[in-house]
């Protein structure tokens, strides 16, 4: 089947790379001249493991172009709207990007042309677009179908997720949404078919009792650490409930991305146009936006001074591991507020580049990382090792080389990524969270 995709930033990259391994001919357009140049030159602009493959292969065998202008794109037959929809300042999804890409394909829309919005929209936005069609006389169909990938296993998310997720109002979109997935349909993959709105609410309802558990296990781990006991074994006996299932129980220094932070927020205020003041959800937005100062407090509570001066080795600046992506980091949030106390950070992450993080500091003059080269360069004269990101890597590094590197031997891991009992035996004061580690 013919498909193009509008918007071709992580989610649609993907999917749209994904689909052709599906079997189908994709026409992917985004007005970023420079990203589409990148992608025809066979780079992908993004790291995200195992895309490569697929999307050589894809171009290889012709079912994956990109083009920057409209005009290149004949009719349509199947369209998906990617594009992101970042927050308001008031908090509201920003739906302007999805709108102007339906005005952008309306021309090239025939009659029963599917437009999937696959974007992360407040429920009512198809419908909206509904309403759109049939005021310029389109017969169109819309679709919602909300994607549900995770950076880092976006590739895997795809080709097995728990569950397909379908707003139609159609026979017709029926059949053909069934036609597009039936390489994984045969392969028993659940589709939840429903309308519209409910899909497009399925989405954020989704992500934001997500960032609920995180936060959950966030507080218990403050907890935790005032009644001497384990968050790690907690999140364990509690996840091997089902009723309260396994995942996203993982205590950390909040969660970060450019989804949940926006989702939830995004889905408070809509809950409050219609009156409704969320106040699980306000509750979720407020501990998380607390959790990063709460890191540093613990910081300064460790190291038992004033950290002005003070030099600290960040590992991480992702906001997770297995993504190239520092947007909304907790890691740099953290080193936002200890460079606010006058702190000196040197920092070290696999996978960003020095480019990206001028980018960064180019866009907010509260940060200044220094980039070095290796994780073991950046603990030279540091005066604590702090892990920010759980990076595989960071487990198996060498600790003795780093104590002697260290002017004291600290380590403040934040994702309780490393083995305290190992650590300890290495001479370190070794600090996790959602435990109590002495002093
Ligand atoms: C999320 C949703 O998981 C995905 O379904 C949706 O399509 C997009 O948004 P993503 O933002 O890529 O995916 O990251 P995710 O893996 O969900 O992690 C989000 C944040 O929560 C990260 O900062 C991560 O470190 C944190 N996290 C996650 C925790 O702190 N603890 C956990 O147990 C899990």
């Amino acid at each position: 089947m013919d498909i193009v995709f509008v918007g071709i930033g992580y989610v649609g990259l993907v999917s749209s790379v994904m689909m052709s391994y599906l079997g189908h001919n994709v026409t992917c357009i985004d007005t970023d001249i420079l990203k589409i140049e990148q992608l025809n030159a066979g780079i992908l602009p993004i790291y995200e493991p195992n895309l490569a493959e697929y999307f050589k292969q894809a171009i290889a065998c012709g079912r994956l172009r990109f083009v920057s202008n409209y005009s290149e794109i004949a009719k349509v037959q199947v369209v998906f709207i990617t594009v992101g929809t970042p927050p308001l300042p008031s908090g509201n999804a920003d739906t302007s990007f999805v709108l102007s890409a339906f005005n952008n394909i309306i021309n090239q829309l025939e009659k029963d042309s599917i437009i999937i919005i696959k974007s992360t929209v407040p429920p009512g936005t198809c419908r909206d677009i509904v309403s759109r069609l049939h005021e310029k006389n389109k017969q169109c169909h819309v679709v919602s179908n909300p994607e549900f990938l995770r950076e880092g296993c976006a590739v895997e998310d795809f080709l097995s997720p728990d569950r397909i997720v379908i707003g139609v109002e159609s026979d017709y979109a029926k059949l053909m949404l069934e036609e597009i997935y039936r390489p994984l349909f045969i392969r028993n993959i659940l589709c939840i078919w429903t309308d519209l709105s409910t899909s497009e609410l399925i989405k954020y309802a989704s992500n934001a009792f997500l960032a609920t558990k995180i936060a959950f296990i966030n507080e218990m781990a403050n907890l935790c650490e005032m009644i001497d006991t384990n968050v790690e074994s907690l999140s364990i006996g509690m996840s091997s409930d089902r009723r309260i299932g396994a995942g996203f129980l993982k205590a950390g220094p909040g969660f970060g991305g450019t989804c949940f932070p926006k989702d939830i927020a995004a889905l408070s205020q809509y809950a409050k146009s219609y009156g409704l003041d969320c106040l699980v959800l306000n509750a979720v937005i407020k501990s998380n936006s607390l959790r990063y100062s709460d890191m540093v407090k613990k910081i300064c509570n460790i190291m038992k001074m004033d950290i002005a001066g003070l030099t600290f080795a960040v590992l991480g600046l992702t906001f997770k591991a297995g993504t190239d992506d520092i947007r909304h980091s907790p890691a740099v949030e953290i080193i936002r507020l200890l460079q606010a106390q006058a702190a000196i950070v040197m920092a070290y992450d696999p996978q960003v580049s020095d480019a990206q993080l001028q980018r960064l500091c180019a866009s907010d003059s509260s940060i200044t990382i220094e980039l070095k080269n290796s994780a073991i360069e950046i603990c030279d004269g540091a005066d604590a090792l702090i892990i920010t990101t759980e990076w595989p890597e960071f487990k198996m590094l060498d600790f003795d080389i780093i104590y002697n590197k260290l002017r004291a031997p600290i380590i403040i891991d934040l994702r309780n990524l490393l083995d305290p009992t190992l650590i300890k035996q290495k001479g370190f004061r070794y600090y996790g969270i959602g435990a109590y580690y002495g002093d």
